[in-house]
């Protein structure tokens, strides 16, 4: 049911409104960058150079936000999504540095462990084959470092908002969309408990949780694995 909505979205809004929508919603990415250099400062302070995946990239704005508040030095960054209008143009102008690539979170097209920090932010209430997103990112992570995936869903601009920000005819798809109540439930951590209790990925889960994150007011689903 989720991933049959999340493909409405996509045939509905082009890539420009989202980003548009996306950049409108920059607080969300601010708390969830501050969320996530927390953890990276907390359970992997030694990263010398940061190699950084995203995972259903989008248009690349929490990977500007992190660009941003990171202070150490950046060797690679790489944003992946599988959408077919790509986001790659909207992706260059908000990562200058970073590299887009068209493709699945199932079947990364990478080798094994070679990035030390591997983030997903508003994909998995809309996936249906969990073990295979969490291993997919765990294989890819090298021993010691992280996978942090948040979940701030549902957390939608308005319809005010997005009044205000897109033209005439992308409002009219965003509505179509909305129309039905589109935005999802994430999961709960109970669930996802289950689904990491039945892989095994050789991961310690350091936080699973749905909270608060910052100043967000809504629930945000929160889970940290370090890989072995
Ligand atoms: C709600 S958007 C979130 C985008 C971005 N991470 C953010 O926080 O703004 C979900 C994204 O996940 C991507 N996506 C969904 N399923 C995917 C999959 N199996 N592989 C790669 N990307 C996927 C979609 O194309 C979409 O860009």
């Amino acid at each position: 049911m989720n991933g049959r909505r999340l493909e409405k979205i996509e045939e509905g809004v082009p890539a420009r409104a989202y980003a548009k929508l996306s950049w409108r919603a920059r607080r969300v990415y601010r708390e969830m960058t501050e969320g996530i250099l927390r953890v990276v400062e907390r359970y992997s302070p030694e990263v010398q150079r940061l190699r950084l995946l995203d995972v259903g990239t989008g248009p690349g704005i929490l990977l500007s936000e992190i660009l941003r508040g990171y202070e150490g030095e950046v060797e690679l960054v790489v944003g992946i999504d599988c959408t077919r209008e790509t986001f790659g143009e909207c992706f260059k102008s908000y990562v200058r540095d970073g590299e887009f690539i068209q493709g699945n979170a199932y079947y990364l097209p990478f080798r094994d462990a070679c990035f030390d920090v591997c983030i997903s932010t508003g994909v998995l209430h809309a996936l249906k084959w969990l073990e295979r997103f969490f291993s997919e990112m765990v294989r890819v992570t090298r021993s010691g470092g992280l996978v942090i995936v948040y979940d701030p869903t549902p957390l939608s601009v308005t319809h005010e908002e997005a009044r205000r920000v897109l033209s005439e005819e992308e409002y009219k798809l965003f509505e179509e969309v909305r129309k039905d109540g589109i935005v999802p439930e994430t999961f709960e951590p109970e669930e996802i408990r289950e689904v990491l209790g039945r892989c095994e990925l050789g991961v310690s889960v350091r936080e699973l949780k749905k909270e608060r994150l910052g100043r967000l007011e809504s629930r945000v689903l929160q889970v940290v694995m370090q890989k072995d």
